[in-house]
């Protein structure tokens, strides 16, 4: 018989846990889901506590006899160690596999007890979209793991996607209709809403929400590609358009003085610092990484930070966007951050010139400065 352990948080379960789910016991004679204990005073820990995230998936594999869910780990409390887990399920007469996500493969080594877990587990490693699996990365677990490859591609689904889809009443694309339900009942995941519901005091249209939904959904995942933090990630790209729509008449009325680098800026780049200045005054934003990147979204700037090109890249390569040559720039930015953020400063600027329009001096300083780093970095690999 072959079983597979299907471990996570599922802090809450999300549609890409069904999938995936479903998607094995497809394989498998028996799936075991097994949600982790997650501990109290862990940071960041757990919204739903253990019977919840147990509970819930029970409702969502009801009906599926090849699918168990185990209460291992949550009963047992504390620290639970995949070995541990590994060792109470396993059987000599079944082959046991331990399913995890490609972004998973890197950090296999520096799990607890490889040697046990070498003994009686196999890897079963399931893609997930903009994850690649990296030939080294796979030939190195090999050295000390039986490791297989699962002929699927997992779906796109986290907390974080969900505390921005709560915000926009959007639960219902990241979580089963029973997760909507019970997080509705208790308020939960709201961490974003205090930005969101406040919209419509900026003047937000509806067409314009949806765009930096879509922005915030780029940048969630160009955040986790090129470890970003998630959070600022999520409130740079809430706020970036904030002041699309502000007059200089409101917003003096809400004690932001129009300065001259306001005035200095091309018409459509001014919001990027009238934005951040509302993210600041009316919101109480101060970090300063979070209001640099809203300040910089459309113009670019020279020496961006990490958090900064993902706002920059994210406005641009979000998934509404449709023109020529827009796939290539999306692939590239999601494969390296740095080239597309070149090839979206390049573009822009050709775009801008095509069409007789005003260029900030400071987005062709952005792609000389960027461009000659990249000469300049290459050159030293070559070395
Ligand atoms: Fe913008
Ligand atoms: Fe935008």
């Amino acid at each position: 018989m072959r079983r597979v352990i299907f471990g996570g948080s599922f802090d809450p379960p999300t549609l890409a846990h069904l999938d995936m789910g479903l998607k094995l016991a497809e394989r498998f004679d028996q799936t075991i889901v097994v949600p982790a204990y997650i501990s109290p005073f862990k940071k960041g820990g757990a919204e739903l506590d253990g019977s919840e995230r147990e509970l819930l998936l029970k409702k969502l594999f009801d009906g599926n006899d090849k699918i168990t869910v185990s209460d291992e780990e949550i009963a047992a409390g504390g620290t639970s160690y995949s070995y541990m887990t590994a060792q109470k399920l396993y059987n000599p007469d079944d082959e046991l596999y331990i399913a995890i996500g490609s972004d998973g493969l890197a950090s296999l080594d520096k799990w607890a007890r490889t040697d046990i877990l070498a003994k009686i587990v196999t890897f079963y490693v399931v893609e997930r979209p903009y994850f690649k699996v990296k030939q080294a990365e796979l030939d190195n677990a090999r050295k000390i793991f039986k490791v297989e490859i699962a002929p699927f591609v997992g779906k796109e689904g986290s907390s974080s996607l969900l505390r921005v889809a709560v915000a926009f009443g959007k639960s219902a694309e990241v979580v089963p209709p029973v997760v909507v339900e019970y997080i509705r009942n208790r308020g939960l995941y709201l961490d974003y809403d205090y930005i969101v519901s406040r919209y419509p005091e900026f003047d937000m249209k509806k067409s314009r929400a949806e765009h930096i939904y879509r922005t915030t959904k780029a940048a969630i995942l160009l955040a986790k590609l090129n470890n970003v933090s998630t959070d600022k990630a999520i409130k740079a790209a809430l706020y970036h358009d904030i002041g699309k729509y502000v007059s200089r008449e409101k917003l003096e009325n809400l004690g932001i003085a129009w300065t001259n680098e306001i005035e200095e800026l091309p018409e459509s780049c001014r919001h990027q610092l009238t934005g951040a200045a509302i993210a600041n005054k009316c919101f109480g934003e101060t970090d300063s990484d979070v209001l640099a990147a809203i300040a910089t979204h459309t113009t670019g700037a020279k020496n961006m930070s990490a958090l900064q090109k993902v706002i920059f890249a994210a406005d641009y390569i979000e998934e509404g966007r449709d023109f020529d040559g827009l796939d290539k720039i999306r692939e590239l930015t999601y494969d390296n951050l740095d080239e597309g953020v070149i090839a979206i400063l390049k573009n822009t600027i050709a775009y801008l010139e095509a069409s007789g329009q005003e260029i900030a001096p400071v987005t062709r300083e952005a792609c000389e400065y960027m461009t000659l780093n990249k000469e300049n970095t290459n050159g030293n690999n070559d070395r």
